[in-house]
């Protein structure tokens, strides 16, 4: 057989596509999503430090490189590559920008790029609804007062994942340090028809000591939020931005995360906790502890849940769009893309 028949074709995969895959699939891919938490848990995968580019002349600005391998149905390796610019925003365009690249399981070769931040947020907010309702069920009620803090991208996407997959809220809160972005995302919400009240708080206090369920999504470099007694309620934190809350709160809550080691780095508040008491004895576990039963949560505490955010997951989801696309003859492939194939000419 030719050598350029194993070879497989290289396909590109638009934003637009993308969409089309995913969109209405909200509780499959909370699905899909648990199922690769329980495959990295069993230790099916590989999924070494993302790898962070930064600039000397660009401060704020990062590109993020995440590799990772698959096993079990998806059986798929792979390379998400995501900018931060969160300078973007001011221009009208959105802060992360990226792409996936699948790698063939067989011969290595890449079959596919996608475009990625879709894949990205998509898989970040199933993360948030599957930990909301995990996290939750120990309480025997879900919460039904949420607040948003930080109200972009990432925040839409979460407040979607947990509409379509059957939570309703008595109060929604919104906070963000631009007046504009929560007017833009309260007017979202009420486009987009969610039920009860909401109310846009001036403070993060205000919001975080009205909230049952707070959603993190700012793009804080270092702790904000210091104040241990607002959480004397003990709500449910999705600390999705990693990096807002201070290791005394860290301390005095119970701490789920998606990886252990992943999330000890970068400066996130876990990590910082770490820096500061030399042990990990603050963390509870991971949230495929808990989904496995081998973890239990206490009622009487904040549950902080930081994600690191996994490349498994882009893979899985990745994986899943491309499918969708091929099932439906829609993959444009570049012929011609992997133009040498024979070693000796
Ligand atoms: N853990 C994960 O897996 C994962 C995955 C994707 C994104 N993220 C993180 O989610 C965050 C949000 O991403 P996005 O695309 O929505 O960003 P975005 O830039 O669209 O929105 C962030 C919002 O946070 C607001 N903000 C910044 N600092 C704030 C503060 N101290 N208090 C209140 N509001 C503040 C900004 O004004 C902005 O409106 C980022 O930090 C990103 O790195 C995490």
């Amino acid at each position: 057989m030719p050598i350029s028949s194993t070879v497989p074709p290289f396909a590109v995969i638009s934003g637009g596509q993308v969409q089309e895959a995913l969109a209405g699939r909200e509780k499959q891919i909370v699905e899909l999503v648990e199922a690769t938490y329980r495959l990295h848990g069993a230790g099916d995968s590989v999924n070494p430090p993302s790898y962070f580019l930064r600039f000397p002349d660009r401060p704020t600005a990062r590109i993020i490189a995440l590799p990772a391998s698959i096993g079990g149905d998806v059986r798929v390796d792979g390379l998400k590559w995501i900018s931060s610019f969160p300078q973007n925003v001011d221009a009208g365009i959105p802060r992360a920008s990226a792409v996936l690249i699948l790698n063939d399981h067989d011969t290595g070769y890449p079959f596919a790029c996608l475009e990625s931040s879709i894949i990205s947020a998509t898989r970040t907010a199933a993360s948030a609804a599957l930990a909301a309702d995990r996290l939750s069920h120990h309480l025997g009620r879900r919460p039904a007062r949420i607040g948003f803090l930080g109200t972009g991208l990432i925040a839409r996407y979460i407040h979607t994942f947990l509409a379509a997959t059957g939570w309703t809220f008595d109060q929604t809160g919104v906070h963000d340090l631009c007046p504009r972005s929560a007017a833009g995302f309260r007017s979202h919400l009420e486009q987009s028809g969610a039920p009860g009240d909401i109310t846009v708080h001036t403070s993060a206090e205000d919001l975080i000591r009205s909230s049952d369920l707070v959603v993190f999504a700012t793009i804080a470099a270092e702790p904000h939020v210091t104040r241990t007694a607002w959480f004397d309620h003990h709500p449910l934190v999705l600390h999705v931005s990693l990096r807002d809350l201070a290791p005394e709160i860290i301390l005095e809550s119970a701490n789920i995360v998606d990886d252990i080691d992943h999330c000890m780095k970068a400066n996130t508040s876990p990590h910082l906790a770490e820096q500061l008491t030399g042990n990990r004895d603050f963390l509870t576990g991971t949230l495929d502890d808990v989904i496995a039963g081998r973890t239990a949560l206490p009622d009487d505490r904040t549950v902080v849940f930081s994600p690191f955010g996994l490349g498994v997951l882009d893979l899985a989801v990745g994986k899943y769009v491309y499918d969708e696309v091929a099932r439906n003859d829609q993959l444009h492939v570049i012929d011609d893309f992997f133009h040498e194939l024979r070693r000796h000419g």
